[in-house]
């Protein structure tokens, strides 16, 4: 029988995708996320097409005084973890953040200090144990600072900066951590917005992101023309860079 696997912001369609594509695989689940109705709803319908059990758990990134006690609850509840995958994340509005603080910190919390404060509390539980997985979603937006989106931008790439020292840290110790960069993708988070290209399906990222822990990978840039579009842009001096509407 295969373990179980803690998703958080499990009411993300990437997240949906993948939660899918380890009940298939045998997993156990955690749902964790802020709407319960539709976390209610999802596990019944993952019950349902792949006999696998499913918990669901109240969960707000933004809530650190609370999070100790939540992932005791996961455990207490749903038996030991083999894998936790962050999904949850907040696009916002770069110019509405611009000009508002709250929508920055909305920005900040959602993406980079709440991911912070669960991750510390997850990679302890599973180093304590000595195995497990943990796959963190941050995104293309991290590896270049560009006007249109600075601030979720940063965020991610505080993001993947992180990943990358607990990567490390956690090698040690028996954890592999992998660092997702997706492109764009079909959600609910880019509907309606312009200008997005090579889009992505959520059930192709999912598929993606566990052949790759399954090999290991340390960084997985989805689709993975990503990987070659981000070293472009990368490497576009900054004089050339910052006159580029981008
Ligand atoms: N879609 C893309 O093109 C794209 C590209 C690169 C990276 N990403 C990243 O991929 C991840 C998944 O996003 P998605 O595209 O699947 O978008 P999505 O469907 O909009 O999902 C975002 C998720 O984050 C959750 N969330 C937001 N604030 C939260 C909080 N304070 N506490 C707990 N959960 C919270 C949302 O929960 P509620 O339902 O409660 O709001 C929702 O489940 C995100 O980290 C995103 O930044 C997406």
């Amino acid at each position: 029988m295969r373990g179980a696997y803690l998703i958080l912001g499990a009411t993300s369609a990437i997240a949906r995708a993948t939660a899918r594509e380890l009940a298939r695989q045998g997993y156990h689940l955690t749902l964790a996320g802020r709407d319960m109705d539709e976390l209610q709803r999802d596990a019944a319908d993952i019950r349902l097409r792949f006999s696998v059990e499913v918990e669901v758990k109240p969960f707000d990134a933004e809530d650190f005084a609370g999070h100790a006690a939540f992932l005791n609850g996961v455990v207490d509840d749903g038996g030991e973890l083999d894998g936790v995958v962050l999904a949850f994340g907040y696009l916002g509005e770069q110019t509405r953040a611009s000009q508002e603080f709250a929508e920055s910190l909305a920005i900040i919390q959602r993406n980079y200090t709440g991911a912070i404060s669960i991750l510390n509390l997850c990679a302890e539980y599973l180093a304590a144990r000595g195995r497990g997985t943990m796959i963190a979603i941050s995104s293309v937006a991290g590896d270049r600072g560009r006007q249109s989106n600075y601030i979720y931008g940063s965020a991610k790439g505080g993001l993947t900066i992180y990943l990358e020292g607990l990567r490390n840290a956690m090698f040690h110790r028996g954890v592999h951590v992998m660092t997702v960069k997706p492109g764009f993708v079909d959600t609910a988070m880019t509907y309606g917005l312009s200008g997005m290209f090579l889009v992505a399906t959520p059930q192709a990222v999912a598929r993606r992101i566990l052949k790759a822990r399954d090999k290991g990978v340390n960084t997985l840039y989805a689709p993975w023309f990503w990987r070659w579009i981000m070293l472009i842009i990368r490497h576009v001096p900054e004089t050339i860079f910052k006159r580029l509407k981008m």
